[in-house]
């Protein structure tokens, strides 16, 4: 389905989601009607940036009933993410159960099914209490907000163009496969080179080889083969697509195509015929060159704005995501 043409920006929503951690404990969270937090000078993640979060979506079906997909994913990617930065675990029903209340109390900011769009929630979390030795705080807010958006490249289907970056996005065994703020801080001076060279994004590459691809700055990247096969980045450090992992779920399933999950090499791409960016906010956007320093890989793009293969697949995954198609169990679930 169309989406309106319409970017991706926070708009402030009448209600979000907070909920604070002290003493080694959760207090049961309220919806507040105030966008502004006040914390200590010297809290963990002013200095030493301890926040993560995580990116979903809530829609409106063609029946007008809301709902959000795969609430369970995030989740759990937040639940790594926390584990590995030392801040206290949301548990899954308390997450999916403050979702579902922000997006209620939202509810008439979802853009309708006519319309297009979705409602962004942002879930995230901060160290609040003061630190100055380097260790985790003992206190956290666990905030969730939303805002209706449209597309996030350029308000409408654009081709993409992205450049191989020269800067790294994550250490081996570092922090690229969870949700840290940490990992955004560092792309942002190289987001902005990217845009002053004319491309919209990075292609950042393996840290330890400079060999492999491995992700944008914001969505994971697929690809399809000449012969039809769907290419997937293997990499310990890049983040775990919940969009990414759908879509492979939907070529095997839906279309019977083969995926091949695996290393994939920078000199590959000249094979592919297809690529695109995948990300709750990105969704699957056509990529129609990616530069190596001058060296053009170029991909093909149909009258739709969209490459052929990638194209079906993108328009099954909103399809189940509005619930126009059927969706695999438990990947859409009820607002209300
Ligand atoms: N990779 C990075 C670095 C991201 O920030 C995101 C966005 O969440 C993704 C990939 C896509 O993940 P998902 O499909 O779960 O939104
Ligand atoms: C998302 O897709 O939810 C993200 O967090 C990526 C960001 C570029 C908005």
């Amino acid at each position: 389905m169309a989406e309106k043409k319409k970017g991706f920006g926070y708009t402030k929503l009448p209600y979000r989601y907070v909920t604070l951690y002290k003493d080694g404990a959760w207090d049961n969270g309220v919806l507040s009607e105030d966008e502004n937090v006040v914390i200590n000078e010297s809290a963990s993640v002013l200095q030493y940036a301890q926040t993560c979060f995580e990116g979903m979506k809530a829609y409106k079906t063609k029946e007008g009933k809301a709902v959000c997909f795969r609430p369970d994913l995030n989740a759990k990617r937040m639940e790594e993410t926390c584990i590995r930065l030392k801040m206290p675990v949301i548990p899954e029903d308390k997450f999916i159960d403050a979702v579902k209340q922000v997006v209620k109390a939202n509810i008439d900011y979802i853009p309708s099914y006519e319309e297009g769009g979705s409602l962004y929630i942002r879930p995230f979390m901060i160290g609040t209490s003061p630190v100055i030795p380097i260790l985790p705080a003992t206190e956290y807010q666990f905030r969730i907000y939303c805002s209706p958006v449209g597309y996030y490249f350029g308000g409408g289907v654009n081709a993409l163009k992205l450049q191989v970056s020269d800067y790294d996005r994550a250490a081996p065994h570092g922090t690229g496969n969870i949700k840290a703020g940490l990992n955004y801080a560092m792309s942002l001076y190289v987001t902005m080179q990217a845009h002053e060279n004319g491309f919209d994004e990075n292609v950042y590459l393996d840290p330890a080889t400079r060999t492999f691809i491995e992700e944008t700055g914001g969505a994971n990247l697929i690809f399809v083969s000449k012969d039809g096969k769907l290419i997937v980045p293997k990499s310990d450090s890049i983040l775990p697509s919940i969009t990414r992992r759908s879509l492979v779920a939907i070529a095997k399933d839906y279309f019977g195509i083969e995926v091949e999950e695996r290393q994939v090499r920078l000199e590959e791409l000249a094979d592919f015929a297809e690529c695109g960016m995948c990300g709750t906010a990105a969704v699957l956007s056509p990529v129609k060159m990616i530069s190596d320093h001058g060296k053009e890989y170029n991909f093909t793009i149909e009258e739709d704005g969209y490459g052929k293969i990638l194209g079906q697949l993108r328009k099954t995954l909103t399809g189940i995501q509005v619930g126009d198609i059927e969706a695999p169990k438990g990947w859409v679930v009820d607002i209300d």
